[in-house]
């Protein structure tokens, strides 16, 4: 694989900040993806199932508010189960276009959507969608856009990017457009923190993993022996965070740039911010999205949300 310095110095300087911090894209190469599906199908990790359960309890519905001849534009590359409730439900779709920055993991799944919804236009666009980018043309003309959203991934993102997301939605959305997407609530400490802190310890592999990849394709010689995964809730902000913790004072170095890092200082790798109803339908207006219908489960461990333009 080919490193791109742009990326070792963004590496480089989130570690030279005070808090030091590394992007979650690092989390997933090949290893970390499949850590990561691992993670879904935890016994700790309700979000996963509860969300693809709130999906198929409502999918009549879901569908009859999407309508007929939509063009459904997923944010990610769509290789989940709950893509396939939506696709497998939604009439006369005029096309599924998927949207993910990294084009192997999007062919690999649109190929295998492509088997089982033989009859359905697939478009995989290639994009970060963190910016606004250009659609295909379908063959039918789409009647509206429903944008998809799944897996709480906005509570990745601080409270100005996700707003920046919703408005990239909002006009990916277009007239008259839609955006499903699921948002995790805010619940007590413990069910937030064990989804975190699973007992098999997956998470903590998914979380260590990130400095093996670092070692592997960046340059870096981190001593992953000598870290620890963290994730603890802030309930004042509503948000998990989620660190690696060294374990000694020592150094490392990536790309030979050399850190000094302390015993007990952390490394943030991600935040997961949790919401309240209102919160969230107050955020989605600040970018002219309505709250249409919230769907939750029987303990409103999560929601699954239709919005629209305003
Ligand atoms: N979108 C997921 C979430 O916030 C990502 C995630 C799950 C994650 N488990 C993790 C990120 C552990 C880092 C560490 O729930």
């Amino acid at each position: 694989m080919t490193v791109s310095s742009v990326e070792v110095s963004e590496i480089v300087d989130g570690l030279s900040a005070d808090q030091k911090q590394i992007s979650p894209k690092y989390f997933y190469d090949e290893r970390g993806s499949q850590l990561f599906d691992e993670i879904t199908r935890l016994p700790e990790y309700y979000l996963t199932n509860t969300e693809l359960g709130i999906m198929r309890d409502n999918i009549d519905e879901i569908a009859a508010m999407v309508g007929k001849q939509a063009s459904l534009i997923e944010f990610g590359s769509g290789s989940s189960l709950k893509t396939r409730v939506l696709l497998e439900h939604l009439s006369e779709l005029a096309a599924y276009v998927p949207v993910d920055i990294s084009e192997e993991h999007l062919c690999v799944s649109a190929d295998e959507i492509r088997s089982e919804f033989p009859h359905v236009d697939i478009l995989p666009v290639v994009a970060d969608f963190t910016r606004q980018f250009a659609l295909p043309a379908p063959m039918v003309m789409p009647i509206r856009n429903v944008v998809y959203f799944p897996g709480s991934t906005i509570g990745n993102f601080e409270y100005d990017m996700a707003i920046e997301l919703l408005r990239v939605m909002y006009h990916e959305a277009g007239r008259n457009g839609a955006l499903i997407i699921g948002v995790d609530l805010q619940k007590d400490r413990q069910t937030i923190e064990n989804a975190y802190n699973d007992s098999a310890g997956v998470t903590a592999e998914f979380n260590l993993n990130m400095l093996r990849h670092l070692n592997r394709d960046y340059g870096a010689n981190f001593d992953v022996e000598e870290f620890t995964h963290s994730a603890s809730y802030d309930e004042d902000k509503g948000r998990v965070v989620i660190e690696l913790v060294s374990q000694t004072d020592q150094v490392f170095e990536v790309a030979d740039t050399v850190f000094d890092i302390a015993d007990g200082e952390a490394i943030l790798t991600e935040y997961s911010h949790k919401y309240t109803l209102d919160g969230f339908a107050a955020m989605a207006s600040a970018t002219g999205f309505k709250v249409e219908k919230v769907w939750t489960d029987a303990n409103q461990l999560f929601s699954v949300q239709f919005l629209t333009r305003q």
